[in-house]
C-alpha cells in the first residue's frame, strides 16, 4: 500500500530537491523513502527508514543496497534500481525548478554539533566517540577528527545523511579510541552555515589508571587487614581453649559460637 505524502523542500542554486514518501504505515510504525538531489556532492540520496531510523541506503557509485545493519538483507529484499530511478527523475525535476524559479537559492542552516563516548570512559577500555551533527542544511558538509591536534583517517565511520521531520538532516560520525589522559579530540565540521570550521572539542575527566603507587596501596591495605584479622583472632582462640571444655566440642565448633553465640 503505497499512500503518496509527498513533500517538497526547497529550491538552491546550490539547488536541492528533497522528497519524503511514506511507503507503508501502520497504526505503530511507519517506512518512509526518502530522496534528494542537488546540484553538489554528494549530488542524491535514496534512503529507507524505519520509524525515523535508516533501514537501506542505495550506494550510488556501486549502484547497490547498503543495510543498516546486514542482517536485514537477509530478511527484506530490495532493488537499488528503484533508488537508482527516483534519483533520476527527481534530477530532471529540480533542474526544471531551478529554471522555474530563476535560480533561487535554499536558505542554510547551520549545524548543532554535540560529541560523546559510547560507553561509560575507562582508561584503555577501547570505547567509540561520536559526533553527532544536527538540524543542518543543505547536506554538504566536511567531517574531520583530530587527535591532540592530529588528523585521524583509521578506525572512523560515518552514516549518511539523515533526514529529519523539519526536512534538516541530522548525520553521525564516529571515531573507536583507547582512552589515555594523555589524548584529547576534536570532531571539525565544515558548513556554509559557518562562518569558520567549527571544532567540538572532547577530552577525558581525570582518569585514574592502575599506577604502581595505587597497587602498592593495595597492596599495603590487604597486608594490613590480614594482619588486624590475625590479631583480633587469637584472643578468641585462646579464650575458646581456656574455657573448660566438658563436651569435647572441637575448637572451632566453639569458635564459631563465640561469634555467633546463640544465647545460653
Ligand atoms: C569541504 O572541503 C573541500 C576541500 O577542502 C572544500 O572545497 C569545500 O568547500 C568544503 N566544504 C564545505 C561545506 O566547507
Amino acid at each position: 500500500m503505497t499512500s503518496s505524502l509527498v513533500s517538497i523542500l526547497g529550491i538552491l542554486s546550490l539547488a536541492a530537491l528533497l522528497i519524503k514518501w511514506r511507503v507503508w504505515a501502520t497504526n505503530d510504525h511507519v517506512i518512509n523513502s526518502v530522496t534528494f538531489v542537488q546540484t553538489h556532492k554528494p549530488s542524491g540520496q535514496f534512503l529507507h527508514e524505519f520509524d525515523g531510523d535508516e533501514q537501506l541506503h542505495v550506494d550510488l557509485d556501486r549502484k547497490e543496497i547498503v543495510w543498516r545493519l546486514p542482517e536485514f538483507g537477509h530478511i527484506f529484499s530490495f532493488s537499488a534500481q528503484i533508488g537508482l530511478g527516483n534519483i533520476a527523475v527527481d534530477m530532471a525535476n529540480l533542474n526544471h525548478l531551478i529554471r522555474q524559479t530563476n535560480h533561487t537559492p535554499a536558505t542554510v542552516v547551520a549545524p548543532e554539533v554535540t560529541i560523546f563516548p559510547k560507553e561509560p570512559v575507562e582508561a584503555e577500555e577501547p570505547n567509540l566517540l561520536i559526533c553527532h551533527i544536527d538540524k543542518f542544511s543543505p547536506p554538504v558538509i566536511n567531517v574531520t577528527w583530530l587527535r591532540n591536534g592530529q588528523s585521524v583517517t583509521t578506525g572512523i565511520d560515518e552514516t549518511v545523511f539523515l533526514p529529519r521531520d523539519d526536512y534538516s538532516f541530522h548525520k553521525f560520525h564516529y571515531l573507536t579510541f583507547f582512552p589515555s589522559n594523555d589524548d584529547v579530540y576534536d570532531c571539525v565540521v565544515e558548513h556554509w552555515g559557518l562562518e569558520k570550521p567549527l571544532f567540538k572539542h572532547w577530552e577525558p575527566e581525570m582518569l585514574t589508571p592502575p599506577s604502581e603507587i595505587m597497587e602498592t596501596i593495595v597492596c599495603v591495605l590487604g597486608l594490613v587487614m590480614g594482619l588486624v584479622g590475625i590479631i583480633g583472632g587469637i584472643p578468641l582462640i585462646i579464650r575458646g581453649l581456656r574455657s573448660g571444655d566438658p563436651d569435647h566440642r572441637s575448637c572451632t565448633s566453639h569458635l564459631l559460637q563465640e561469634i555467633f553465640p546463640r544465647g545460653s
